[in-house]
């Protein structure tokens, strides 16, 4: 024999030989042991090859609420019927029952031909008179369900079921019976004595002593058992920590800053224009309350101002156009997480090098590829001595200790970057190239005003879309809609 066998195991091969093909709660009675314990020995037995078990599904009627309620109340067309034989004008009928039996109950009454309607009268049919003397078919089944009988009468059946007072009830029904390997273990167990084999050793029988000259069930460590479903970290989650310690690792510092933001530091501080379509309704989340954010010291806007209104002390033209500190205070849902790195900037002491990983907020139209709010990955290096192909390098860098072997850049545009680039992943389950966010170094007119006179290297990129790749998603809706316990469960975390 391959393994050794639990006690209940034996017990339960033993009692198969005996019947047969049997269903648990049969072994259970037949043994005394409880029926889960019959339902784990089963399993147990089962993996190791020694019994079969048959699943078969088993189609069972039962009521429905409705259903119920006719057990206890009557067929609405039969009450009609009863009632009938004192008030036939259908306007009083009707106040003695409630609206909605009384429809059911006319429309049924009439399909079977029991009443004729003439005005407001109702009148009772020869079929009507006999079927207020005798038990319907539907009744039977009603009461005959209620008393734990099922219906032989198919068709009524099938049309209770129509009127949605049955419903069909599918339950699986498990059925044993001996493998060739069980015969042959069950047939060696008969006649064996098993009952002072020891499973546990307690403190008692190490006191007592009585363990002395008992024999011991073998521990199997190479049985199979169940899966241990622990509660873990959501798959975001467990990225967002493999990611901050990539980056801890590269030297960078972490930060954080609000959902609720000033448009000043999403998007003037960045050197967005005002009337730039990303700040429109149809993108962004307006507050409603708080309606304006406080803006920083008034030095530090005014250097914003001047960097839209003519460049300032950029050394730029600016966007040649009259900046309104209202607009700036408008408070909004952060759209990116470049907003943090904005903040960043003032007052930063290069070199410096930060992330920020957070949530952002955007009203986008749900599909499978867009949710209103997602995550973003941003980092900015600021040293006198960086250089465009160093923001390529840490972007390469990054992605290749996240797994990625293959990154490209493309060409791009973002209001605050000059040079830009799309930095894009290889995909080789997928043979595909993905796009991932935005990179770039910051212009002068987002730096300067903010006290910042070396270089600065940035990027904001996205964290679903490569998971959802790597996972092998294809709705972005999974990670937070549906509770699929089973993706939850089974999802494992590149190390
Ligand atoms: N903020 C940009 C976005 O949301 C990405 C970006 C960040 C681009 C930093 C350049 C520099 O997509």
């Amino acid at each position: 024999m391959a393994y050794e066998l639990h006690p209940h195991e034996k017990i339960i091969l033993a009692a198969i030989a005996r019947l047969g093909i049997a269903s648990p709660e049969l072994i259970a009675a037949d043994t005394g042991l409880p029926v889960d314990s019959v339902h784990k020995a089963m399993l147990w037995a089962s993996t190791k090859g020694l019994l079969h078990i048959e699943e078969t599904i088993e189609e069972r009627y039962e009521l429905t609420k409705d259903g119920e309620e006719t057990a206890t109340n009557g067929l609405p067309e039969k009450n009609l019927l009863r009632r009938a034989m004192d008030v036939n004008l259908i306007s009083k009928l009707k106040t003695t029952m409630k609206v909605k039996d009384f429809g059911i109950a006319i429309m049924w009454a009439r399909k079977k031909g029991w009443v004729e309607l003439a005005g407001d009268r109702v009148k009772l049919t020869a079929a009507g008179e006999a079927a207020l003397k005798k038990a319907q078919p539907e009744e039977s089944i009603i009461s005959g369900i209620k008393a734990g009988r099922q219906p032989g009468d198919a068709a009524t059946a099938a049309e209770l079921v129509r009127r949605k007072l049955l419903k069909v009830v599918k339950r699986t029904k498990r059925n044993v019976r001996l493998t060739a390997e069980g015969k042959g273990a069950a047939s060696v167990l008969k006649g064996a004595k098993t009952a002072n084999e020891i499973g546990q050793l307690t403190a008692d029988m190490i006191k007592s002593g009585s363990w002395r000259g008992s024999k011991f069930r073998r521990y199997d460590v190479a049985l199979p058992a169940a899966p241990l479903l622990t509660g873990k970290r959501h798959i975001i989650t467990q990225y967002v920590q493999k990611i901050r310690r990539v980056f801890f690792d590269m030297g960078f510092a972490e930060s954080a800053g609000p959902f609720v933001e000033s448009a000043f530091w999403c998007f003037d501080a960045l050197y967005q224009p005002q009337d730039h379509p990303a700040r429109e309704m149809a993108d962004t989340f307006f507050m409603k309350s708080p309606k304006q954010c406080k803006l920083p010291d008034k030095r530090i806007v005014d250097e914003v101002r001047k960097a839209h209104e003519d460049g300032g002390a950029t050394g730029s033209t600016g966007w040649r156009y009259k900046w309104s500190p209202d607009i700036a205070a408008n408070a909004v849902l952060r759209t990116h997480t470049t907003a943090v790195s904005a903040r960043n900037l003032l007052g930063v002491e290069p070199p410096a090098k930060i992330f920020c990983i957070g949530r952002v907020f955007r009203n986008e139209t749900v599909d499978y590829k867009h949710l209103p709010e997602f995550t973003q990955i941003e980092g900015i290096v600021a040293d006198e001595n960086v250089t465009f192909r160093d923001l390529l390098g840490y972007l390469k860098e990054f992605y290749f200790r996240l797994g990625f072997k293959k990154i490209r850049f493309r060409p791009a545009y973002f209001p605050y970057t000059e040079m830009s680039v799309e930095p894009e992943v290889y995909f080789e389950e997928r043979g595909e190239w993905i796009e991932l966010g935005g990179a770039g170094i910051f212009r002068p007119e987002v730096t300067a005003p903010l006290g910042v006179d070396c270089p600065v290297l940035a990027w904001g990129l996205g964290l679903e879309r490569p998971i959802m790749l790597a996972l092998g998603l294809n709705d972005i809706r999974n990670f937070y809609y549906r509770n699929d316990l089973k993706l939850l469960r089974e999802s494992t975390i590149l190390r």
